[in-house]
């Protein structure tokens, strides 16, 4: 009786997931990052309110005749109701996107230069002084992560910004390390704790640099104990390879997965993702957000709406990884300027 009711639901389970699939968009009109006028490499999330955009909405008069709400929270008035009155096909999220903060990856990168850092320094575990192999924070991607944790106390306090309701992280331990500082010791509703599910394709673009190979299931949960962590996630990476690097197809394809994931088992509103440039870059892509690289640090949140579409998601073919070029001597190092 029960393994014909499993099969039942796992029949069902495929006749749905063939039955539908997902069609995302950016709702435009309410965040400067939407806007092609905005500079994303001068955008500073902390001046300008997350990027929200100063305007009225259909639902302000009746939730603040007096006006006394603030921006995020007349905001967060309006996507409630526009989620409340919507038919059961469409579905609306604010995501918030945050990119973890300098790694030592990232300064091996100015350090070295990008061609000896991608031809050398990057297939190696380090140097003499550094390890960037799944890389931890610098002091300065710390502070970036502090900046993020301070922005958030303030946009609670202040604007009234809804928390997240769920969080998410990349298993690459900059984000967990980011999402953590950002998140812990904020006074969060007791209803929205912050407990992230790390997932596996939240990770970044899966090059043959060993910044990219994630470190095993039992050392991220002894690193981050409170965390949950995904079902199926395996122990070692089993994605990562040597020399070799993901397509940005294939990187296209996974990160639509990871979002139909989100969108089918999470009714949250309200949800952050902390993630990486390459990674949320191929996210926004699928979204249909404009192109807009995060500085190391930052954070935009992205309205989101989600239709179900009839017909299966149309598929995609796998591609081989591609190797990766590499030198065989060391370049020189990088002469001292100056
Ligand atoms: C920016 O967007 C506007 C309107 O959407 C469009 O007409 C314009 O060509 C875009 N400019 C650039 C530089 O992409
Ligand atoms: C964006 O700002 C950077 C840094 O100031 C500048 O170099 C770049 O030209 C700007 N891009 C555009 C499209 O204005
Ligand atoms: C929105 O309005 C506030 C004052 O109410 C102002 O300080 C802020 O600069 C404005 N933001 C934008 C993005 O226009
Ligand atoms: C190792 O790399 C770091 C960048 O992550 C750099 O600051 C440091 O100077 C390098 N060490 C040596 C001995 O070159
Ligand atoms: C998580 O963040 C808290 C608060 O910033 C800090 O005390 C703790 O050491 C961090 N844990 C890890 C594993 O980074
Ligand atoms: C997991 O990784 C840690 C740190 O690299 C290592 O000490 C440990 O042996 C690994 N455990 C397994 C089961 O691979």
């Amino acid at each position: 009786m029960y393994s014909f009711i499993a099969l039942l639901t796992f029949a069902a389970g495929i006749f749905a997931a063939s039955a539908e699939h997902i069609v995302y968009s950016t709702v435009p009109g309410f965040f400067l990052q939407d806007l092609n006028t905005t500079n994303a490499s001068t955008f500073d999330y902390t001046a300008t309110n997350f990027g929200l955009i100063n305007r009225t909405y259909p639902t302000d008069s009746h939730f603040d005749p007096h006006g006394k709400k603030t921006q995020w929270q007349r905001f967060a008035r309006y996507v409630e109701a526009l989620v409340f009155h919507e038919s059961r096909k469409i579905d609306y999220k604010v995501i918030f996107f945050g990119r973890h903060g300098e790694g030592f990856h990232n300064a091996a990168e100015t350090y070295y230069g990008t061609p000896a850092w991608n031809c050398y320094w990057s297939e190696r575990d380090g140097n003499s002084t550094a390890i960037w192999a799944d890389a931890h924070l610098t002091p300065n991607g710390i502070a970036q992560a502090q900046r993020a944790h301070n922005f958030w106390a303030h946009e609670l306090d202040v604007q009234k910004i809804p928390a997240p309701q769920s969080y998410y992280t990349s298993p690459l331990y900059r984000c967990l390390s980011t999402a953590n500082i950002t998140f812990s010791g904020l006074k969060l509703p007791r209803s929205r704790p912050f407990v992230p599910l790390v997932k596996e394709l939240f990770r970044e673009s899966i090059s043959g640099h060993t910044c990219d190979r994630r470190s095993n299931k039992t050392y991220i949960h002894d690193s981050f104990p409170s965390y949950k962590i995904e079902k199926g996630f395996s122990e070692q990476d089993l994605l990562w390879k040597p020399l070799e690097d993901e397509t940005s197809v294939d990187q296209q394809v996974r990160s639509k997965i990871v979002l139909d994931q989100v969108f089918k088992s999470d009714r949250s509103t309200w949800v952050s993702v902390t993630s990486h440039s390459g990674e949320i870059g191929a996210i926004l892509a699928d979204l249909g957000h404009i192109p807009f690289s995060l500085n190391t640090g930052s954070v935009i949140p992205v309205f989101v709406k989600a239709e179900r579409a009839k017909g299966p998601q149309p598929t995609t073919a796998t591609q081989p990884y591609t190797a990766l070029s590499t030198c065989s001597t060391q370049p020189p190092l990088p002469t001292a300027t100056a």
